[in-house]
């Protein structure tokens, strides 16, 4: 039985305490489980709502994941077998040389991201490759829906579905209504540097730039969702699957947005509020889009009154027994059915189950291996069954 430290009590953070509190509460992999954040009230709050819905009580602590004394202080304290890292991807340089310090294995959900430049890949975590193998310590990036569960998706397909493959189109879309007049679904600082960077897609062998949401489609998606227009985005799981996946000839990542997010988002963009260069405000610095981030909602407060769903998934095109073929794999998530199970808004649940999920998986030993790896690295064989027993079923059809 392992114990787990969870580091950030935020919406994803949320989902992640009680999906590991379920697991415990049925024998299976954990048997204690340490919910440490900056705010050590919010890691109560998540607490109570474990215990109020699985009868199982956690441990809580105050870390600055920022300072890797203070986090090699409670690791020691603690005595984890694993870290589960849902703070921000500021974090993860810190945590893992943490983990490498204290001798336990690590996963995250995002990839690790420099303060001042709003760029993300993996080559700065990749580096920690030799190390983590030395030691004989696991370091899995990456371990949320997209990034994750989307590599997962692709490993599995390869794997079952098709022989080749030459087209990859990853598809996020969330449907879901919170009424409020702006808010973003997961952490307003990191949802708004990723959607107004530069778009970024892979074709025959190199990496093509395009202004920020300079591309869209339209995708008609399954579940009664219907016809949506998607934006072109680089985001990162791009940069392994297109260094794991052969033959691949385009990749390419897009993303929902409403009309009304769009025009916010141009607006503040347009009188500098999404900006990451510090600008002088009264005597001080302050950065704009920090600034924005403190007067929008906190994704954990948007379980309650988000309606409708999100569908995640990607479609492949490639050659199977020397034909042509095309599959679309996805999940469907209802953020009413979330917030009744967790208390959480779908797209903090989708993200929270396959960070527990790659967590149990090499507590389990299954994905245990010494190094630092992308998803689809691993067997993809548990991971797809955990994810319908865990709240996450998904669909795998033949597109014409
Ligand atoms: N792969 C995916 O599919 C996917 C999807 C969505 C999100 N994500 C990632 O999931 C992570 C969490 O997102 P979220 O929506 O849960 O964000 P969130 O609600 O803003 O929560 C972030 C949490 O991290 C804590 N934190 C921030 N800095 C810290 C520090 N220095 N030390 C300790 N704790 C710190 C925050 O503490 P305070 O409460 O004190 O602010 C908060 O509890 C992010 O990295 C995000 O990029 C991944």
């Amino acid at each position: 039985m392992a114990h787990v430290l969870i580091i950030g009590a935020g919406g994803v953070g949320g989902v992640v305490a009680h999906k590991c509190a379920q697991a415990v509460k049925s024998g299976r992999v954990f048997d204690n489980i340490t919910l440490a954040s900056r705010t050590l009230s919010r890691c109560e709050a998540v607490a109570q709502s474990v215990t109020a819905r699985t009868g199982v009580s956690l441990a809580t602590a105050r870390v600055d994941a920022d300072n890797v004394a203070e986090l090699c202080g409670l690791i020691r304290t603690v005595k984890p077998h694993i870290v589960c890292n849902v703070a921000l991807p500021y974090q993860d340089l810190h945590i893992m040389d943490a983990c490498l310090e204290c001798g336990v294995h690590y996963v995250d959900t995002a990839n690790y991201e420099p303060p001042d430049t709003a760029k993300f890949e993996y080559s700065r975590q990749w580096a920690y490759a030799d190390r983590f193998r030395e030691v004989g310590l696991t370091a899995l990036l990456g371990s949320g829906f997209d990034p994750g569960v989307t590599n997962v998706f692709a490993a599995w397909v390869m794997r079952h579905k098709l022989d080749e493959v030459r087209v990859l189109d990853i598809i996020d879309c969330n449907a879901g209504d919170h009424g409020l007049t702006f808010a973003t679904n997961f952490n307003p600082e990191i949802n708004i540097r990723e959607v107004t960077a530069r778009g970024r897609y892979w074709e025959h062998g190199e990496w093509v730039e395009t202004d920020p949401l300079a591309f869209s489609m339209e995708f008609d998606f399954p579940e009664g969702i219907g016809r949506k227009k998607c934006f072109l985005l680089y985001h990162e799981e791009l940069e392994s699957l297109v260094t794991n996946l052969n033959g691949l000839q385009r990749a390419r990542f897009w993303m929902t947005f409403s009309e009304n997010y769009l025009n916010h988002l141009n607006v503040l963009g347009n009188v500098g509020m999404t900006g990451i260069t510090p600008v002088p405000f009264q005597g001080r610095e302050i950065i704009p889009v920090q600034f924005l981030a403190a007067l929008l909602p906190v994704p954990a407060s948007l379980g309650s009154r988000t309606k409708g769903k999100t569908c995640i998934g990607n479609l492949m095109r490639g050659v199977k027994d020397g034909q042509k073929k095309t599959v679309y794999i996805y999940n469907a998530c209802d953020h009413e059915a979330c917030f009744a199970e967790v208390g959480s808004q779908a797209v903090s649940y989708t993200t929270g189950v396959p960070a527990m999920i790659g967590t149990k998986l090499i507590a389990e030993g299954l994905w245990a291996k010494p190094g630092v790896w992308n998803m689809e690295q691993f067997d993809p064989d548990p991971f797809m069954a955990d994810l319908a027993e865990y709240g996450l079923p998904w669909q795998c059809v033949d597109v014409e």
